[in-house]
Parts: structure tokens; sequence; C-alpha cells
């Protein structure tokens, strides 16, 4: 049974991916910073391992996947989190943790996975960014940067890791309805604008996204190498239909 490691896997996208992982045939581990906020996920998959830990720390990491006992054919690198503030009110604190956790810590995990996988010759990242990184939003202060960051480091580890075995992807959610955007949605009218703006005329799902990164590590994207997905129902391109002529 190929196995699938999900960091920030106890909620959102990442719990999502694990379900569908695990119906699809993969054995999962989800780490995460708390047991208990991933009581739900893992109570609905009994089958499932999981480990308290935190992408900025790294000893935290290694003793994870020492602790797991097999090196992962997946690893899905999905741990992030997202804070407001005009950038003139962001402290030098505030915009060092959104790169700690987004960008630098997912480079730490891929780097430790990434030494397993190269040692057995074989395996699949796939890196979460968000179109966040691709079209900036006011208020997201480094969020921006560190996604963007993700998706340039998923091209160098294409290129430095795909001789040695590895395929190495990212997805791009758009706009989402889950995880850390749950709360934005809690009013119909903000639904409804921003639904009208996709050309798919819905927001996404997280089973819309853990399809997308269940797909990239299939064997069907055998030659897929180096690539963002981009899951969002059009919106990032949709600028010129936005604008009024
Ligand atoms: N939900 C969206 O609208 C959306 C859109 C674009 C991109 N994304 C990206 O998708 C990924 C998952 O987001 P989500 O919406 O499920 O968010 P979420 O807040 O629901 O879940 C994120 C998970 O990451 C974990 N996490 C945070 N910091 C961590 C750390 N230092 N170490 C280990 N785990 C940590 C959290 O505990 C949580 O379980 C993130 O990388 C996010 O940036 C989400």
């Amino acid at each position: 049974m190929p196995l699938a490691f999900i960091t920030g896997g106890g909620v959102g996208l990442g719990a999502e991916t694990a379900r569908l992982a695990q119906a699809q045939g993969w054995e999962v581990a989800l780490f995460d910073l708390s047991r208990a906020r991933a009581e739900p996920v893992l109570a609905e998959l009994p089958a499932a391992r999981f480990f308290e830990g935190d992408v900025t720390r790294e000893e935290t990491v290694t003793a994870a996947l020492d602790a797991l006992g097999a090196v992962p054919d997946l690893l899905v690198n999905n741990a992030g989190i997202v804070t407001f503030k005009p950038l003139l009110e962001t402290s030098t604190e505030d915009f060092a943790k959104v790169i700690a956790v987004n960008l630098t810590g997912a480079f730490t995990v891929a780097r430790l996975v990434a030494e397993r996988m190269i040692a057995r010759g074989s395996g699949s990242i796939v890196n979460i960014t968000s179109t966040g990184g691709i079209a900036t939003s006011p208020g997201t202060h480094a969020y921006a940067g560190a996604k963007r960051g993700l998706a340039a480091m998923t091209e160098l580890m294409a290129q430095e890791w795909g001789p040695l075995g590895l395929r190495i992807n990212a997805v791009a959610p758009g706009m989402i309805h889950g995880g850390m955007s749950t709360t934005v949605y809690d009013d119909n009218a903000v639904v409804e604008r921003r639904r009208m703006g996709v050309p798919s005329r819905r927001l996404g799902t997280e089973h819309d996204i853990a399809e997308a990164v269940m797909w990239l590590a299939s064997d069907a994207a055998s030659y897929v190498n180096g690539h963002e997905l981009v899951v969002d129902g059009g919106v990032t391109k949709a600028t010129m239909s936005m604008i009024p002529r």
C-alpha cells in the first residue's frame, strides 16, 4: 500500500486529501500542530497515523519521519497560515512567521522527505501554493511572496530531484469554501459576489483540491514534473473580464 505523508493534515484541505487518499487505497500519515484539532478526521480514518509537530521545527519533522518506519511515496506539503494586515502595520516578526511556515517550513519538510525518497529512487511531492501567490491581494503581506516562492521552489526541486527519480508539482487553490477561508464565507453576500466573479460560477471545495493533488500523485501524471496546477474555476486569468468596457 503506498504511503502519503500530509503536513497540516489535521483539518481543511489536508484532511480532505487524507480522506481521498485513503479511499484510493493509500496509507495515510498526518503531521500537524495539534492532535486535538485532528480528532474528527482521525475518528473518520482509524487506520491513519498522526504525528504531532511543527514544520518550522526541523527536529519534529525528522522525529516523525523516523517514527514512520517507511519512506513516504507521496508528500503533500500542505501546512500553511495566512494573517491579514496592511504592509505599513506588518512587523518584521509578522512577516517572518508567514515565511517560516509557508516557505521555509515547506522547504525543510520537502528536503527531509526527498533525501529518503532519493535513497529509494522514487517519490512524488505536491506543494500546496495559492492563486494568492499569482494574483496578489492587499492585506496578505508575506503570504503572496511565500506562495510564489514555493512555486519557484517546485520548479527548482523538479530540476534537481527529477533526475533522481522524483516528481515535484504544486497545486494552487483559488477561492475555496473551506479550510482557512471558511469564515470569509459566513456572509452569503460575499459568497454570491465571489461566485459571480468565477468563470465556473461556483466557489471551490476542499474536495476539488484533494482530487487535483491525488491526480498529480497518480501514475496518470507520470510525465508531469515541476508544474503548478491552478485549481480556481478560471478566476485568476479572468482579470480582463472584470474590467468594464
Ligand atoms: N482554504 C483556502 O481558501 C486556500 C486557498 C489557497 C491556498 N490554501 C493553502 O492550502 C493549505 C491548507 O490550508 P487550509 O485552507 O486547509 O487551512 P487550515 O487552516 O484549515 O489548515 C491548515 C493546517 O496547517 C496546520 N499548520 C499550520 N502551521 C503549521 C506548522 N507550523 N506545522 C504543522 N502544521 C501547521 C494547521 O494546524 C492546520 O491543521 C495551506 O497551505 C493554504 O495556504 C488554502
